[in-house]
């Protein structure tokens, strides 16, 4: 999967936490592209027992001759991991390596690994420097970037993290060659996401892109990761820790997250549960009056062909309502969900739990 030989750059301008988010082809072998990375004695690359066999080594070579060592630390792949034990094992990893203030982590992987680093860097030793190598389509374009770490309570997703920006993303996209077909299309689903949301030009190109990016065309993948990785800077630039205007980058999650914890981390992929939650947000979005019947329709056609579940399952409306009150964005037990107010806009909205029951009624299997 190559694009071409110089990555491209997209910066992400936080002050003194800016960073740059590189992209292209046969990243990983090059070492220049860690210019970025402050210079320390000791790297931990943090991946899984998936991962590692496929770009553990290749990544260990490149650090080789920036640190005088480089560790490696195998998680147990999968959601059902995102927990306190396995986060331990990476201070495990850290203290019986002796690591220093300065020593930097690097999450290789999925947005799993990367959500977990992340917040292991935040807190080991008040915080070191790290490095998001994402290795998903999904961590391409959203979780690697943006600083939002955590991991997973048994009575709600990402329940426990902290804001901590990485000091460079590195996007290979020749990674996503291996990445099966299934996690692929929960990649598109975050990558549909920011149409509605914030760029109907781009749903536009992405409706008519749609097969190019399942059979992993490389162009339109490189377009892809790179328009949507410019948009969640420009969304994230304006709004770091979630104050306002960044909320809209969890439409179709207040839902989507209520099908994952309900269904079990891990039965859903995270991606699916986003791409039907997507669904569930716009017909509350229709009911609500901000976009109308064949928009709907629209996003969920783009969806079905992005090969994701359209139908959402039956937890049952009160299962549902109960999960969704969990959600950070709750206040006081009131749900507030994203809403499109118009095509290519969105706003908070608490809606009425009728309204709701309607939307469950009308789009979750018998
Ligand atoms: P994941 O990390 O579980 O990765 C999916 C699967 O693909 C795993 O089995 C992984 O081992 C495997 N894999 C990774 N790279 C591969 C490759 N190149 N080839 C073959 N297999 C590969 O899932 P994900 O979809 O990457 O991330 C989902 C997680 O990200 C969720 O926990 C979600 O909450 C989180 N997330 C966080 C943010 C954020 O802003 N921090 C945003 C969106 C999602
Ligand atoms: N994925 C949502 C966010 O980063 O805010």
């Amino acid at each position: 999967m190559r694009v071409s030989a110089s990555p491209e750059c997209v910066e992400i301008q936080l002050g003194e936490r800016s960073y740059p988010i590189l992209i292209g082809s046969d990243l990983l072998g090059d070492s220049t592209h860690f210019d970025a990375v402050p210079a320390a004695a000791t790297a931990l690359i943090v991946t899984n027992t998936t991962v590692a066999p496929l770009y553990g080594e290749a990544l260990r070579r490149t650090l080789a001759g920036r640190f005088r060592a480089v560790h490696l630390l195998e998680l147990p792949d999968g959601e059902t991991h995102k927990d306190w034990p396995t986060l331990n094992l990476i201070f495990d990893a850290l203290l019986s390596h002796g690591c220093d203030r300065k020593t930097v982590l690097f999450a290789l992987g999925g947005g799993v690994v990367g959500d977990m680093t992340g917040f292991a860097a935040a807190s080991y030793m008040r915080g070191v420097p790290f490095v998001q190598v994402p290795t998903t389509l999904l961590a391409q374009v959203d979780s690697s970037v943006g600083g939002k770490t955590a991991i997973n309570h048994p009575l709600g997703k990402n329940m426990i993290g902290a804001f901590y920006q990485p000091r460079l993303v590195l996007c290979d996209l020749s990674t996503l060659a291996t990445l099966p077909p299934r996690e692929l299309s929960a990649g598109l689903a975050e990558i549909i996401k920011y149409g509605p949301i914030y760029d109907m030009a781009f749903f536009d190109w992405i409706e008519a892109n749609i097969e190019a990016l399942v059979g992993r065309d490389p162009a339109a993948l490189a377009h892809a990761v790179r328009r949507s990785c410019e948009i969640k800077a420009a969304v994230v630039g304006q709004d770091e820790r979630e104050t306002g205007l960044r909320a809209i980058l969890n439409f179709g999650h207040t839902f989507g997250h209520a099908i994952e914890a309900g269904m079990g981390y891990g039965r859903w992929l995270h991606g699916e549960a986003v791409g039907c939650g997507m669904i569930l947000a716009a017909h509350l979005s229709q009911r609500l009056g901000g976009v109308d019947a064949a928009f709907v329709q629209r996003l969920s056609a783009l969806v079905e062909r992005a090969g994701l579940p359209v139908t959402a399952p039956a937890l049952g409306a009160e299962r549902y309502l109960e999960l969704m009150r969990i959600d950070k964005k709750s206040e006081a037990g009131e749900i507030r969900f994203v809403v499109i107010d118009k095509p290519g806009s969105a706003v908070m909205r608490s809606a009425p739990d009728a309204v709701v029951r309607e939307v469950l009624a009308q789009c979750c299997a018998d």
